[in-house]
């Protein structure tokens, strides 16, 4: 992107986020079929301009529950669709969401293949995504630093509600009024669709401890096949390191915010027993026994 638009883009956006931090939390979120959205992000009518947008068999579309990866997902996938092949498309609004009408039009126009973000539930999804079985990549983080690092971003994002303290904002999340809604009802209405051709699972935990296998599975999955050379050089510019080093050019000023510590297990520090023990069993009650549940490896990531 030329130097000149990006700082256009970062300008803006400190416009925004300067007008959204005099908001009162009610005043920042509106409800769109049941669930609450950031208002300073997404109107009505992005969602209306979103149901225009025609699908192509090539798009890919990286689907997560927020704080579950999804920057770093797409920082790997544009890797591999565009930098490996020498193209120079710069990253930028990929949430499908978050885009006002008049980008919803100018992506229209993008060559292939597009690639797209989205926190959206399948069923508000423009239908031509499932029918043209456009490759999904859904990325999952065990619930409880899913918890931690949303507790963090909506307390440092001028766009999403503050919360005074880590136990109102657990409640929030266990009652799914957090933007986005339910980690629960979100993870598993994408259940629902996991056992289809074009849609893969990857998780934040086996990102971080096994990178190089998963980065295969991915560009397999995407018709892609990588020299060992090219493993290394992804894996290099997609590490938290050096993602959050060159944050302050990819997210201004909110770099450190969207890069906080990128680790597992961080919730240790946060939940109480009794927090633990209450999402454990939500999770019971909701995920387990079903196949995305199952990848999670929840025992491993959850227990004490
Ligand atoms: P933490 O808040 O736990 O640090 P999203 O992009 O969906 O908003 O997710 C943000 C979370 O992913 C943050 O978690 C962030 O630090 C982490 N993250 C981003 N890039 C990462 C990377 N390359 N490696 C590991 N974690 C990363």
């Amino acid at each position: 992107m030329a130097e000149t638009e990006a700082e256009t883009i970062q300008a803006k956006m400190q416009k925004l986020l300067a007008e959204a931090s005099k908001k009162s939390p009610e005043e920042l979120v509106f409800n769109y079929k049941g669930v609450l959205y950031p208002r300073f992000m997404c109107s009505n009518e992005s969602f209306q301009a979103l149901e225009s947008l025609e699908a192509r068999e090539d798009d890919v579309m990286v689907v997560t529950y927020p704080k579950c990866g999804t920057h770093w997902a797409i920082k790997v996938i544009h890797e591999l669709l565009y930098s490996l092949q020498n193209k120079d498309v710069p990253i930028d609004q990929a949430i499908i969401e978050f885009l006002n009408p008049e980008k919803v039009e100018h992506l229209k126009g993008k060559p292939s293949p597009r690639l797209f973000a989205t926190h959206m539930y399948p069923d508000d999804l423009p239908k031509s995504f499932f029918e043209k079985k456009v490759k999904m990549l859904l990325i999952f983080r065990n619930p409880k630093d899913t918890a931690v690092s949303y507790y963090h971003f909506s307390n440092k994002n001028p766009v999403l509600p503050s919360f005074d303290s880590w136990e109102l904002f657990f409640e929030a999340y266990m009652e799914g009024k957090v933007c986005f809604g339910s980690y629960f009802e979100y993870a598993l209405d994408w259940n629902k669709h996991i056992d289809k051709e074009n849609i893969m699972v990857v998780t934040f935990e086996d990102l971080k401890e096994d990178f190089k296998s998963e980065l295969l599975k991915i560009s397999d999955f995407l018709g892609l096949s990588l020299t060992e050379e090219q493993v290394a050089l992804v894996e290099s510019k997609t590490t938290f390191k050096s993602m959050k080093e060159n944050s302050s050019n990819t997210h201004g000023k909110l770099g450190d915010v969207f890069f906080r510590k990128g680790e597992i297990a961080d919730w240790k520090n946060y939940f109480t027993e009794e927090q633990s023990k209450e999402l454990d069993a939500k999770f019971e009650e909701t995920l387990a026994g079903t196949k995305l549940g199952e990848k999670m490896n929840y025992n491993k990531y959850c227990t004490f």
